[in-house]
């Protein structure tokens, strides 16, 4: 999927943020409601889909490996799948866009079946490395050959049967994990995945929820996951809850501008995935839990936030697994509060959609924010609530979230703040400027 032409797009400080939101789906569950009802026998119905550019790319090659996928205009998604085994040979390259989650998931997917298939992205994703997904699934028996350095474009030749492998990841990784899990569904006997250091668990929630043979142990080296092969997946009828690290930027926004208060309805509370939420309420911030309830055997619940003063702490690098996604916008919560807030143990950022730790070094820096970059994180000099002077274009880089982390970050600048392309905003949360807008009254 190509890129509409960059959008350009300036953000400079104004009233508080006030009112009642919503946040699109789950995009790490989206992805895995349509992968798993695609490989079910029958109709599954899903609920509340994020429909942004990185799962309509899961959508259409799951298309065009047979399945048959439908949006109601009531924004039900409706999937008829082929059953595990069932993928067929696509006729074309799939492309993957901007969407790592729907790169490293499918190649699993593929790595166990009897196809062959050529996976291609945009600049970012083809930067990206995927020698983490194609060890453990050439060692399953698939024939992968990759760009220089495992990047994309690469070409899966799956095998089938594939051999169960018993695989210790070596980087805390979920896609990692859910790759390995998915090849393991269509091979014989049980594949195993040891994860030293616990990952969002949605593929093993929605796995059993399909109803496949999967147990979780705690052991000594970590968690052990393991699950049966030649499954035979049952449809479902999946309600996707709000995704948390949309989430993040509204409750980092109301945090930091002065007068805020703002209620994010229906956001998954995962403990895998709240990482950012814990930060903030150490820092200081005013998050309030509402009505918890369980959503598609999620925990859910509202968040009321209110504008507080922040204060700096020295991250936990444990927190790392459960807020990946949210450091740029602990950044910028950063930006504000007094002292100077240290984030290490975070590696991971230097792969993401960009290297998240130099682009957020480069766009703070630009907007007067003091900054010591490390290898493995960020420390940052708050203003102590003070507005940031601003007055910069930011560089970001096809990433989505450091475009709506700069966003927010304009917010409480007194000269604007130009992001040079908005439209990856797309990828994960296509309403985010009409939501902002809304709030900002
Ligand atoms: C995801 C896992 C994380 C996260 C990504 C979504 C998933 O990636 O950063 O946005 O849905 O499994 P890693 O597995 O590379 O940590």
């Amino acid at each position: 999927m190509s890129h509409p032409a960059a959008s350009p797009r300036s953000f400079v400080a104004h009233g508080p943020l006030r009112g009642q939101m919503t946040v699109p789906g789950d995009k790490s569950i989206s992805h895995r409601a349509l992968m798993f009802a695609a490989l079910a026998i029958g109709t599954s119905r899903i609920e509340g889909l994020l429909e942004g550019e990185d799962v309509l790319v899961t959508a259409a090659a799951l298309r065009a490996m047979g399945a048959t996928i439908i949006r109601h205009d009531d924004g039900i998604w409706e999937v008829s799948g082929v059953g595990v085994g069932g993928l067929l040979q696509p006729t074309q390259a799939l492309d993957m866009g901007n969407s790592g989650t729907s790169t490293r998931l499918l190649m699993g997917l593929v790595a166990s079946h009897p196809i062959t298939v050529t996976f291609v992205g945009d600049a970012s994703l083809s930067a990206r490395p995927m020698g983490r997904v194609i060890e453990p699934l050439s060692q399953m028996g698939a024939d992968i050959t990759a760009s220089p350095g495992g990047k994309l474009p690469l070409m899966v030749r799956g095998i089938c049967p594939a051999v169960p492998i018993s695989y210790t990841l070596p980087v805390a990784s979920a896609q990692v994990k859910s790759a390995v899990l998915l090849a393991g569904l269509n091979t014989p006997g049980i594949t195993r995945v040891i994860e030293p250091i616990a990952t969002r668990d949605h593929s093993e929630r929605m796995l059993k929820g399909f109803g496949a043979t999967l147990s979780v142990d705690e052991t000594n080296q970590g968690r052990l996951i393991s699950i049966t092969g030649e499954a035979e997946l049952k449809p479902q009828s999946i309600i996707v809850p709000g995704d948390p690290s949309s989430a993040a930027f509204f409750a980092v926004a109301a945090s930091i501008i002065p007068g805020s208060d703002v209620l994010i309805a229906n956001v998954g509370l995962n403990v895998t995935r709240t990482g950012l939420f814990s930060a903030l309420r150490m820092m200081g911030a005013d998050i309030t839990k509402e009505n918890p309830r369980e959503v598609g055997g999620e925990p859910v619940a509202d968040l009321r936030v209110r504008h507080a003063p922040l204060r700096a702490i020295d991250v936990p690098p444990d927190l790392a697994p459960s807020m990946i996604d949210e450091y740029p916008i602990l950044f910028v919560a950063a930006a504000l509060a007094s002292g100077r807030t240290v984030a290490r143990g975070a590696h991971e950022l230097r792969v993401k959609e960009s290297d998240r730790i130099a682009t957020m070094a480069a766009a703070l820096t630009a907007i007067g924010v003091e900054i010591e970059e490390f290898d493995d994180g960020l420390a940052i000099t708050g203003s102590g609530g003070a507005m940031l002077p601003g007055g910069a274009t930011i560089a970001s880089k096809l990433d989505h979230r450091i475009a709506m982390s700069m966003a927010v970050a304009g917010l409480v600048a007194q000269a604007s703040v130009t992001i040079d392309d908005v439209a990856p905003v797309a990828t994960s949360f296509p309403s985010f400027f009409e939501t902002l807008d809304a709030l900002a009254g």
